[in-house]
């Protein structure tokens, strides 16, 4: 016999309904055990007898935050020659402290885009066996990538032999590798189709990778039902990857009008970290950042801002992906200010994080919005974001399926 817990009603001055993109005032969300009974305005939803009552007054709910683009086993103030040093096991143990504190700034799921030695598995199976808090993960294991591109480890000289266990080149090659992630637990496939800024020796516009090995990448992850992400700053590293198939383009930087046009008629996703120049620029030197790179971001991020109004008023299916790891662990929510700075409404930074973040990972039936049935991951964000999107840096209060992780509330 097993005694089942009271629902939870959680009220609020407001609610975000991600789905008809409109806020609900005077609302109730009605938990129970994992799942979303009902949410909506007070008078509609019947609260069961004896439910839990969290009353939160002036706050806005929202489903739980989700980042498309993260690397839980990064530290942000370890780069360059600084990150040679960090063992496989410290920047997992780095990785556990780093998924609290995504949790904690509202982040109820995340897709870790690359990291090296599946640690981003282990640390997905801690979290889902209760050994950690977390956030959900979706996880790649190492990104793949062409010998010397930015998804290989350029640092040393010859004679060290120092290579990224995500190289492979060739469609074969390719095959084999998202073949071998899979085996060892990827849910997701990354892989870079340009240079980079924060490696060294790669031109962020110049592609890696022909279009005949992307499509070979791209089409043997699908056959295996797993979703693609590339990294890709270049513009023909950028259509390439769409013609291909792929699912989602990270940065986009040097966007133009055909790589819009492409990504539209493909519904291909853009997540495009905006934030994250104003850390490499300010705090990246300190942190180890080449000199190389911080030139590269120079002039990588004034374009990358443009062209991500551009593609908002194209209307691009648009995810939040913030690149935290570069930057530090919770703070993931400053990017939300930015996106409404650089051309989004505060509805489509929200959607862009919530309701779209799920549709790309193919998980809108159990994630991304306040639906019944869907899981129970919920932020209380203090005020009205939507009239101050900095609020989003300050959650009050975080349930992830069903628990509640954090409150700063006291009640
Ligand atoms: N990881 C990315 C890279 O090295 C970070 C790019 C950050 N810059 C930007 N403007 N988004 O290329």
């Amino acid at each position: 016999w097993m005694a089942t817990a009271a629902p939870v009603a959680i009220t609020a001055d407001r609610m975000v309904d991600v789905v008809e993109g409109k806020v609900i005032n005077q609302a109730v969300i009605v938990v129970d055990g994992n799942k979303i009974l009902a949410a909506g305005q007070a008078r509609s939803v019947n609260v069961p007898q004896g439910a839990r009552v969290i009353a939160l007054g002036d706050h806005t709910l929202m489903p739980g935050l989700m980042d498309m683009h993260v690397h839980l086993t990064s530290d942000a103030t370890k780069h360059g020659y600084k990150r040679l040093s960090v063992s496989l096991p410290r920047a997992t143990i780095t990785g556990v402290k780093h998924a609290r504190q995504t949790l904690e700034a509202g982040f109820t799921t995340v897709r870790n885009v690359g990291a090296p030695g599946f640690a981003d598995v282990a640390l997905r199976d801690a979290i889902d066996e209760g050994d950690v808090p977390g956030p959900r993960m979706f996880v790649a294991g190492p990104s793949l990538g062409v010998t010397g591109g930015h998804c290989d480890s350029n640092l040393l000289p010859y004679e060290f032999h120092e290579k990224s266990e995500g190289v492979a080149d060739g469609p074969w090659e390719v095959r084999k590798a998202v073949r071998r992630n899979i085996k060892y637990g990827a849910t997701v496939i990354k892989f870079c189709a340009t240079g980079g800024v924060l490696s060294k020796g790669t031109k962020v516009g110049a592609q890696q990778y022909t279009q005949q090995e992307m499509k070979a990448l791209i089409e043997e992850a699908h056959l295996r039902g797993l979703t693609v992400a590339t990294h890709a700053h270049g513009t023909s590293g950028i259509k390439t990857a769409i013609r291909a198939g792929v699912d989602s383009v990270e940065h986009g930087s040097l966007l133009d009008d055909e790589a819009i046009a492409l990504a539209k008629e493909h519904g291909t996703y853009f997540s495009m970290d905006v934030y994250v120049t104003e850390y490499i620029l300010n705090e990246g030197a300190k942190a180890g950042i080449l000199e190389e790179s911080l030139a590269k971001e120079r002039t990588v991020g004034k374009q990358q801002r443009d062209n991500f109004r551009k593609a908002v008023e194209a209307g691009v299916n648009m995810v939040f992906g913030s690149d935290a790891g570069v930057y530090p662990h919770g703070d993931n929510p400053k990017q939300f200010a930015r996106m409404v700075k650089f051309g989004m409404s505060p509805m489509q930074a929200i959607q862009a994080a919530t309701i779209n973040a799920a549709t790309l990972l193919k998980q809108q039936d159990n994630l991304g919005s306040l639906s019944p049935g869907k899981y129970a991951d919920i932020v209380a964000i203090p005020g009205n974001p939507l009239q101050d999107m900095s609020k989003m840096e300050q959650v009050s209060m975080v349930m992830k399926d069903g628990d509640v992780v954090l409150n700063r509330l006291k009640m």
